[in-house]
């Protein structure tokens, strides 16, 4: 039989969709002001402190940059008590899942993970022709830790945990936490990932993996979120120097890049900014969440950055999706996710949101004779 180039676990993969861009969607309709809500990002733009340090490194773009990252690791070491064996940085967290797939997972080995959880994790996983066992959720869209944990077997080496979730926003809870990790065997790595941890550190159930320290624990965070530097790609995970060490192996070197560094670095310092980013995340969270219950829709409760609701139906979503698309709003339907009856809607600026709910208002009425409220 002859060879072929591609194996079948890549030629089945499909290419990841990212929300839709700016100005794709301003040339399309022609129109001038847009809101993009669809991919969690800080409204409120990069910290000032971040784009002075990246502004700065542009002169010198001609060096590689440090592969060691001083600067950005000594930081985060001081700001978490860590040691730089412990840290490891990527271009994004999604940068690190590559790393951890590509050094730890073998073909045929299990992830365990919930079902409609981060798909770019779950794509890493395929692409190395690893299994994934995706358990389904709770009535509540909470992961169900129980029903994963019975599902782990001697040929599971990642438990992969969105913590807080994406689409869901939802989260596991210390109780759930510490259950699972009396069930998770030391052959098995859990990939905690915490890309929305600044939104969900004040729940007092909310398990910082920072207070705890397993050997077969890999964090992962990023600066692509309440920092506010996704366009730069970077993000750091943290676990046991063994793991650490064995992830810096098949590390690409220079990465992240000398300006997603120093961006980093920058956005790590500027706390006014971040507590001006959480604070606007709080108020807008209200206002969204009543204005979406005085409508008649049923958000699910989230501790991130963005609110998921159910439509009952994917034609539903998509009706929603485009006509919100005419009014110059980008929300995101999760067909996907595997939950085409629902939308996704990332927490923007007040003038964002006050867009976001005048164009609701112009859609609903058409909506409502097609589809009513579940
Ligand atoms: C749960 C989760 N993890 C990871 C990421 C990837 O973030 P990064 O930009 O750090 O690669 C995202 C992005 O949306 C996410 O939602």
């Amino acid at each position: 039989m002859q060879k072929k180039l591609v194996p079948d676990y890549i030629e089945k993969l499909e290419v990841y969709q990212a929300g839709k861009p700016i100005d794709e969607l301003a040339r399309e309709k022609g129109l001038t002001k847009i809101s993009k809500l669809a991919s969690n990002e800080n409204p409120l733009g990069p910290s000032p402190m971040a784009i002075r340090e990246m502004t700065n490194a542009l002169w010198d773009v001609h060096r590689y940059p440090d592969m060691f990252a001083h600067q950005l690791k000594n930081a985060l070491c001081e700001l978490y008590n860590l040691k730089p064996a412990n840290i490891i940085l990527g271009n994004g967290s999604e940068g690190i899942m590559g790393y951890i797939v590509r050094a730890f997972l073998q073909p045929n080995e299990e992830v365990v993970t919930s079902e409609n959880t981060f798909i770019g994790f779950l794509i890493l996983a395929k692409s190395v022709g690893a299994k994934l066992i995706q358990v389904p959720r709770k009535s509540d869209y909470k992961y169900d830790v129980e029903a994963m944990a019975k599902k782990i077997t001697p040929n599971t080496k990642i438990v992969y945990i969105a913590n807080p979730d994406n689409p869901t926003g939802t989260y596991i809870t210390k109780e759930e936490f510490d259950y699972l990790m009396k069930h998770v065997p030391s052959h098995t790595i859990v990939i905690l990932d915490e890309a929305y941890f600044e939104f969900a550190r004040e729940c007092w159930d909310y398990p910082d993996s920072m207070n705890y320290r397993y050997d077969n624990v890999i964090t992962l965070r990023t600066f692509s979120k309440a920092f506010g530097i996704s366009g730069v790609r970077c993000g750091y995970g943290f676990g046991h120097e063994y793991l650490i060490g064995n992830l810096h192996k098949v590390k690409l070197p220079f990465e992240p890049s000398l300006i997603a560094q120093k961006g980093a670095y920058g956005a790590l310092k500027d706390y006014p900014h971040l507590k001006r980013t959480l604070d606007n995340n709080k108020k807008r969270y209200t206002e969204t969440v009543n204005f979406l219950t005085a409508k008649g829709f049923k958000p699910i409760p989230s501790v991130t950055n963005f609110i998921t609701l159910k439509t009952g139906s994917e034609e539903a979503s998509m009706y929603l999706f485009n006509e919100l698309l005419n009014y110059g709003v980008i929300i995101r339907p999760l067909k996907a996710n595997l939950m085409p009856d629902h939308v996704r809607i990332s927490i923007g600026t007040k003038d964002e949101m006050k867009h976001f709910f005048e164009a609701m208002e112009e859609v609903l009425p058409g909506y409502d004779k097609k589809f009513g409220r579940i």
